[in-house]
């Protein structure tokens, strides 16, 4: 086989056989297919699209490219969640201890922030003594004790989907929907989910901007799972402001906190039920979502799930006494509130700003490997719909880094808009797509 036909038939619009296509992965994987091939074979890709059958194969190749992890000695359906990023975006912390109280065992991969999107792992180890990196057996250990292990994404898993991100980072190849799919499917596939729940945001601080991309990306990665056997639903979350008011590491690990006590901003509470119902359902534990949330409102009013954070933590070395005392955190030097500048309705808050706004007070990397201050960050103190009187708070920053504050703060002001007639908000939930097609 030649890479050579391999990117003329996709030039030409030709559907390519799962064979063509394993060889491709494989051996572009074993450093058999220069980059600047590949990179070719990337824009036919972009431009051309794939069919079903194709994003399937690209999926499944890019999984058996590494380990493949094996949980089946984990009693019960393991069922991940992945969200497709986004900003105050603290579900995975708020649904790992809250499905594993109702039994669905959490065996999770989880990756690190890169821009103004976070990253669980990053949060993670705002937990003081947490450790983020488990060995096999203690993943497993961990599991089979307290139904929850959460590790780095290791580099043994599906290593081709590393390389092939890479290249497209530089060539202008990311923002294919096909290779969207496929990268993020590879990789929840090869970590050994049973079953897998997507939380695809749609809005100004997502991946996707509108909802017929979005609906587009839910639609592929539903039918890869059916096509490879691994049951896939997806949840369409709006992502027009911040969802939960944290944005920041330590600030995010508080705000789980308050919504697994039953406190807490009610847009993250309700998306995390939203999505935990499903995980129920699939995961065999709630007959429909209508149970599986009823469940789980009982495991949050009865301390349930809180409880579960806290042995969770005790788990993976960290110090569990932050459930009940807060200040055990990293505390940030820095706090300064950011007032408006003027009286009117909140009729749009930029997601993305207020995401970059953190970033630059040192929550997040700019570049890959680049040290974060777990401290720092934004508590927002308003939503969109709501009147803001002139010099009220709208947000607090955080940050060890004085000289960051004034820059946040202009941000910060540019991306809430005030005007003199309100807004009716977008609904959080814009549907759900399974295997009966989208429904709202
Ligand atoms: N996230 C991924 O894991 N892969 C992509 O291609 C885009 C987002
Ligand atoms: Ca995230």
């Amino acid at each position: 086989m030649r890479a050579t036909d391999i990117i003329t038939k996709k030039r030409d619009g030709i559907e390519l056989s799962d064979h063509e296509i394993e060889w491709l992965i494989k051996s572009y994987t074993n450093n058999e297919i220069p980059d600047y091939q590949i990179a070719a074979w990337l824009m036919a890709v972009f431009f051309q699209g794939m069919t079903d059958k194709e994003t399937a194969a690209l999926t499944m190749a890019m999984a058996v490219s590494g380990d493949m992890v094996d949980l089946s000695q984990i009693p019960g359906i393991k069922v991940d969640k992945h969200s497709t990023g986004g900003v105050g975006d603290t579900t995975t912390l708020v649904l790992a201890p809250l499905v594993a109280a109702a039994g669905v065992p959490v065996a999770k991969m989880s990756g690190r922030g890169l821009g103004f999107t976070g990253g669980t792992i990053d949060k993670l180890e705002a937990i003081p003594g947490f450790k983020t990196t488990l060995e096999r057996h203690e993943f497993i250990a961990n599991l089979q004790a307290c139904t929850i292990a959460i590790t780095g994404q290791s580099a043994a898993i599906a290593p081709a989907d590393g390389k092939l991100y890479s290249l497209r980072d530089v060539t202008a190849t990311v923002e294919s929907i096909p290779l969207i799919a496929s990268s993020i499917m590879s990789k929840k596939i090869a970590s050994g989910a049973d079953k897998i729940v997507l939380d695809v945001k749609v809005g100004n601080g997502a991946f996707m901007k509108n909802q017929t991309d979005a609906l587009r990306l839910a639609e592929t990665m539903v039918g890869i799972g059916q096509l490879v056997g691994r049951e896939t639903m997806a949840v369409l979350t709006s992502m027009e402001q911040p969802l939960g008011r944290a944005v920041g590491n330590s600030l995010e690990i508080k705000e789980a906190i308050k919504i697994l006590s039953g406190q807490g901003e009610r847009t993250l509470k309700e998306v995390c039920l939203i999505l935990g119902s499903h995980m129920l359902v699939l995961g065999g534990k709630a007959s429909t979502p209508e149970a599986g949330y009823c469940q789980l409102t009982a495991l949050i009013d009865n301390k349930q799930a809180l409880a579960k954070f806290g042995e969770f933590i005790t788990a993976q070395g960290g110090d569990a006494a932050i459930v009940q005392d807060d200040t055990k955190l990293p505390q940030a030097c820095f706090i300064q509130e950011v007032s408006s500048l003027s009286q009117g309705y909140v009729t749009a808050i930029s997601a993305a700003q207020i995401g970059y706004a953190a970033m630059r007070l040192g929550a997040g990397r700019e570049y890959k490997g680049q040290a974060i201050d777990l401290s720092a960050g934004v508590v927002m103190q308003c939503r969109i719909g709501q009147v803001l009187h002139c010099g009220q708070p709208m947000a607090t920053i955080y940050t060890n880094d004085k000289s960051r504050l004034a820059e946040a703060s202009a941000t910060i002001q540019q991306a809430v808009r005030i005007d003199t007639q309100p807004v009716v908000p977008l609904p959080l939930l814009l549907g759900f797509v399974d295997k009966n097609g989208f429904h709202k």
